[in-house]
């Protein structure tokens, strides 16, 4: 089960696992994103419209997958929003909104997933959280603040649902979707952003895909609680802000 799996990062987990033989389920709010997912994505089984703050909803497309898979062992809470704002200028709505899908959003996933995996054979949780959880980033407050609890978040889950269930949390870097398109719109400052990465460029999602299909995978077994950073070298110094 993905969530946000309509677009970036989360439609590369999408066809990463679809690639590597799993049932997938993605959850999105974007109606014409998961319908243009189904149409490059045949092996996709479930594309779920559904809000992740919207609890009876994300119910509702738990209790589906139940009838049709009795059960989910693997969720990505990928989901995510971003408002860029001043924190003298952002407004209460928008701080809401966004811990509202970033963070409450992922409570609602994980619980709903947890407590199958809980009540079967296990399963593993990964949270996508950033970089901007760790590290003081401007004009995002409300970002940065959901991404560190998803880091919290994470460290809890590990320690209440061993060893039954695994938890971890990746914290990407700059990675090139829509979001960033929104974000930094011009080609230019997105190239004088990406050249001050160690790294020199932005991450494709499917590297993202990449450590997140080998933190579900037994060869991660032994691994749970942590959060992962995959971001070009750019928190190994003073570049984040
Ligand atoms: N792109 C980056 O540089 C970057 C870096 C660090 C972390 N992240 C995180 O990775 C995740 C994916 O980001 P992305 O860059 O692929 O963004 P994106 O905007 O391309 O995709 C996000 C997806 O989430 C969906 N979504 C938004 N609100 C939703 C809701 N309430 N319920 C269900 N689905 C919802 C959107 O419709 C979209 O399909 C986010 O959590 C983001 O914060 C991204």
């Amino acid at each position: 089960m993905i969530t946000g799996g309509a677009s970036g990062i989360g439609k590369a987990l999408a066809r990463r696992f679809v690639d590597d033989g799993a049932r997938v389920a993605v959850l999105d709010v974007d109606r014409e994103g998961l319908t243009a997912l189904q149409n490059t994505l045949p092996g996709l089984e479930v594309a779920a419209e559904a809000d992740v703050s919207d609890r009876a909803r994300v119910a509702e497309v738990f209790a589906d997958l139940d009838r049709l898979w009795g059960g989910v062992d693997t969720l990505f809470n990928n989901a995510g929003v971003m408002r860029h704002a001043s924190f003298l200028e952002a407004d209460a709505a928008g701080w809401e909104r966004v811990l509202a899908v970033n963070l409450t959003g992922a409570f609602h996933v994980a619980q709903e997933a947890a407590r199958r995996m809980d009540a079967g054979d296990g399963g593993v949780i990964v949270n996508v959280s950033s970089v901007s959880g760790m590290v003081g980033m401007p004009d995002y407050v409300s970002y940065n603040v959901s991404k560190a609890g998803l880091i919290e978040f994470t460290k809890t889950l590990a320690l209440e649902l061993g060893p039954k269930i695994r938890v971890n949390a990746i914290c990407p870097g700059f990675v090139h979707t829509p979001l960033i398109d929104r974000e930094i719109a011009s080609p230019e400052d997105q190239a004088a952003m990406a050249a001050r990465l160690p790294a020199g460029r932005m991450a494709h999602p499917d590297e993202i895909a990449a450590l997140g299909a080998y933190l579900a995978s037994n060869a991660a077994a032994f691994i749970t609680g942590q959060a992962f950073v995959i971001d070009g070298g750019e928190t190994a110094g003073g570049l984040a802000s």
